[in-house]
């Protein structure tokens, strides 16, 4: 009998938490995900990026942040010169309706969040940033803890449940939703907590 997973050894390394994540079943998300999304980066980056979870593409490739939310990401990480960042999710598997050859992304509950934290708590504990950004509601629950709406915390610094600082700004695919007349100001914002994230680190 295949021991639970609860009674597996607690990983001690990122390469151990990675392995035992490629099997993990605590929420039912596992079940029509391609496989999970770990995040990636140098393990001892000062900064940390949190995203919600894995999208379509992510969940094909098996990494985060490489589909266009991900592309427009990378693209202010650049720009900002930002320097070695890890990029994870608060969610590492992708969650989705189908709708005939499409799947449709949908928003983790509180409940797989808090679920998936345990991940995310063993990937802090082992790269230890000295900033984190949140992008979007779900990544700043999952760190804070708090589920009060974006807007007026966006651009500010909480504590995260563990302590660290975390800055919090809109997640990419917000600003890609949002009217293609809208977008240049909301990227605008995103960039300017990049440039404070920097800042804060330098
Ligand atoms: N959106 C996320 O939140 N994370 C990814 O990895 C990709 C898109």
């Amino acid at each position: 009998r295949q021991a639970p997973q609860m009674d597996l050894q607690r990983p001690q390394t990122l390469a151990e938490a990675q392995h035992q994540a490629a099997a993990c079943r605590r929420c039912g998300l596992c079940e029509a995900a391609t496989q999970t999304v770990w995040g990636e980066g140098p393990p001892d980056a000062p900064l940390m990026i949190v995203g919600e979870a894995p999208g379509d593409a992510e969940d094909l490739s098996g990494r985060p942040f490489v589909g266009p939310a991900g592309q427009l990401l990378r693209e202010e990480l650049a720009r900002a010169e930002i320097g070695p960042t890890w990029l994870t999710n608060a969610v590492k598997h992708f969650k989705f309706t189908p709708r005939g050859k499409r799947r449709l992304h949908q928003n983790p509950t509180r409940g797989e969040i808090s679920h998936c934290r345990w991940w995310l708590d063993l990937e802090r504990e082992m790269v230890r940033p000295k900033l984190t950004v949140a992008l979007g509601a779900s990544a700043a629950f999952a760190l804070t803890g708090s589920a009060a709406p974006l807007t007026p915390r966006r651009g500010r610094i909480e504590p995260a449940t563990d302590g660290g600082p975390v800055l919090l700004t809109w997640h990419p695919s917000r600003i890609l939703r949002l009217p293609t007349p809208d977008q240049p100001a909301a990227r605008a914002e995103l960039a300017a907590d990049l440039a404070t994230a920097r800042e804060v680190l330098a």
